[in-house]
Order: C-alpha cells, then structure tokens, then sequence
C-alpha cells in the first residue's frame, strides 16, 4: 500500500473501525497500512488478540491496533482509554470487532470492510464520514 493511500486517513478521520469475518484480512491490512506510514515493519505487527492494543509510532501518525473480539462489556472497554487514544494529535487509530459496541461505531470517523473473495482476492469498502 502506498503512503499517500495511508495517508489520506490523515490526520482525520482517526478511528476507523475494521470489519470482516474471522480471518478476512483484517490484521493484514494493518500490517500495510504501519509499514505504509513508517510505523512498522510488516512483521512487526501482529494480532493484538491478547494485548487489545498495539502501539507503533511512526515520524508522522501513531498506529494504535485495537482488536475488541475478546472484550465482552462497555466497561471493559472504558477501561483500555479509547477515547484517548483517538483525541491524541497524531494517531491513527484501528480497531478490530469495533462494530460489537454501539458506542464505538459512535465515535468511529468511518470504516473499512474487507470481504474474502477466496484465494488472495479481498474487496475493501472504505467508507468515511
Ligand atoms: N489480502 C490478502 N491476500 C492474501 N491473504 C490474506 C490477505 N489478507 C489476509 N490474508 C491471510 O488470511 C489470514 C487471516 O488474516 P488476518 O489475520 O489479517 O485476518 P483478521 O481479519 O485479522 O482475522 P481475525 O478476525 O481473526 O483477527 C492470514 O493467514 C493472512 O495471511
Ligand atoms: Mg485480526
């Protein structure tokens, strides 16, 4: 992925909520999108299924990487400081499984679905408020 393409989510919106299927790519085009803003090398970025968040700082914009699967209530999620994250001057935030909490698709600046066409073919829909 270009830079430019990167770019254009910048500097707003900053939280955009990544959506698709188990394994539709997700992650991935996180990966592009760090290695793309000269946040992270590609294999550097990895899954924050555990972790719910990564940080990488790029000479521009900081990547936060969320991933909300296992996150179960709005008070777990108050915890971890979203909101905060996104008020940041130059972040980027991404977030995985945003769509399961109402409040997050509230607060999201747009959104990127990715669809598995089989193969190594995806279709991304990017859409920004
Ligand atoms: N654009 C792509 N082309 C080819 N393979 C891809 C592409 N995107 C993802 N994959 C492959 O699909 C698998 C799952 O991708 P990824 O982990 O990014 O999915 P995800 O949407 O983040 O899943 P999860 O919901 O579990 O977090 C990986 O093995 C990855 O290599
Ligand atoms: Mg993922």
């Amino acid at each position: 992925m270009g830079e430019r393409v990167a770019e254009m989510l910048l500097p707003a919106p900053k939280m955009i909520v990544l959506r698709g299927d188990l394994g539709a790519g997700k992650t991935t085009l996180v990966k592009s999108l760090a290695a793309a803003l000269g946040a992270a090398e590609v294999e550097d970025v990895t899954s924050p299924t555990f972790t719910l968040v990564h940080e990488y700082r790029g000479p521009k914009v900081k990547v936060f990487h969320l991933d909300l699967y296992r996150l179960e209530t709005e008070r777990e999620l108050l915890t971890l400081g979203l909101e905060e994250m996104a008020e940041e001057p130059d972040a980027l935030v991404l977030v995985e499984w945003g769509e399961k909490f109402p409040s997050v698709m509230a607060r999201a600046d747009g959104e990127i679905s990715i669809e598995n066409l089989g193969g190594d073919e995806r279709l991304f829909l990017l859409r920004v408020k």
